[in-house]
């Protein structure tokens, strides 16, 4: 049993995430003990009420805590990324207000109180901008010596940036905290736009989630829709890369991924490469001082598509 602590910045693949782990929580699979909400695709206040929204929607009325995180970076203006998500996080979709309320605890503050109340236990996936996990390793330093791992859905190696030619969105909205997060010394598993593109969903897989009768399908093809208008020009074909979900799925299964392990920088002070994830791909690297970290270069498409769909299919 996986107990999972989410942190995330409630836009569309994030939603959807929510999604799968709603089905895992349902199946008894995963124990979802907390989610922390972080500025990116939206506000970190928007995205704990999409969150609540979403978890309301996938029957998870109560038990998980949603906390309101970081409303900007450490070192840069906040940027909202409405372009890919809408201005409410969720294609537009204006979904009412959820039953449910955020709690008082800010975000940080609820993964060193969760980290501490279950030392060695949780895993924490993070899916947006790393604030939050940066601003938990300040309050503590004991942190990294209390988390079983790190799964982070960010960076981009020997693929192209999305949000500058070279920087992926979640590292780039707050590159200090990226860097932090991947010096601290904990084991951490980052999964890159490298693993993420292959695994782009397309029409046939987005017509049998809207061929299904739920309000969880309703509600992804709702916001699927959207994202897919957005990615598609980026794309061959008509299509969405659900990035998130990969990350969550190879946090609950990581045989499904394959890894290289190196260790990981982020540039900080490039005019054009600012939000850069750097990796020696030397056959022979330098020697770096800090824990390489296990980056998935690619993953079992297939089973990632089919267990995707099974588990919006299964809510
Ligand atoms: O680069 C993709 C990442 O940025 C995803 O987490 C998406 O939700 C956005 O936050
Ligand atoms: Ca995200």
């Amino acid at each position: 049993m996986r107990k999972i602590l989410f942190d995330c910045d409630t836009g569309i693949d994030d939603a959807v995430t929510l999604l799968y782990l709603a089905s895992l929580v349902r199946a008894g699979e995963v124990e979802l003990v907390g989610v922390g909400t972080v500025h990116g695709n939206v506000d970190s206040r928007t995205g704990a009420l999409n969150t609540l929204r979403v978890l309301e929607l996938a029957g998870i009325e109560t038990g998980v805590p949603v906390a309101i995180g970081a409303g900007r970076p450490i070192a840069q203006d906040v940027h909202y990324a409405v372009e890919w998500h809408g201005g409410d996080g969720l294609g537009d979709t204006r979904l009412p207000e959820p039953q449910g309320r955020p709690v008082a605890e800010p975000a940080p503050a609820q993964i060193v109180r969760l980290a501490r109340a279950a030392p060695g236990e949780l895993t924490l996936l993070a899916t947006g901008p790393l604030t939050n996990l940066a601003a938990a390793l300040l309050l503590d330093a004991e942190l990294p010596a209390l988390i079983r791992e790190v799964v982070v859905m960010g960076g981009a190696f020997d693929h192209p940036g999305n949000i500058t030619t070279h920087a992926e969105a979640n590292v780039w909205h707050d590159p200090e905290a990226a860097d932090l997060v991947f010096s601290a010394g904990w084991p951490v598993v980052l999964v890159p736009l490298d693993a993420t593109h292959p695994t782009a969903v397309h029409d046939d897989w987005l017509r049998r989630v809207a061929a299904h009768d739920s309000a969880a399908a309703r509600f992804a093809t709702r916001v699927l829709d959207y994202y897919a208008d957005a990615y598609t020009p980026t794309l061959k074909r008509r299509g969405a890369v659900i990035h998130d979900a990969l990350a969550a799925m190879l946090a609950v299964d990581p045989g499904l991924g394959e890894y290289a392990e190196r260790a990981v920088r982020v540039e900080l002070r490039g005019e054009l490469t600012r939000g850069t994830t750097v990796w020696d791909a030397r056959s022979v690297p330098a020697e770096d001082s800090r824990r390489p970290v296990r980056i998935a270069v690619g993953s079992d498409v297939a089973a990632f598509q089919d267990r995707l769909l099974s588990a919006i299919l299964s809510l």
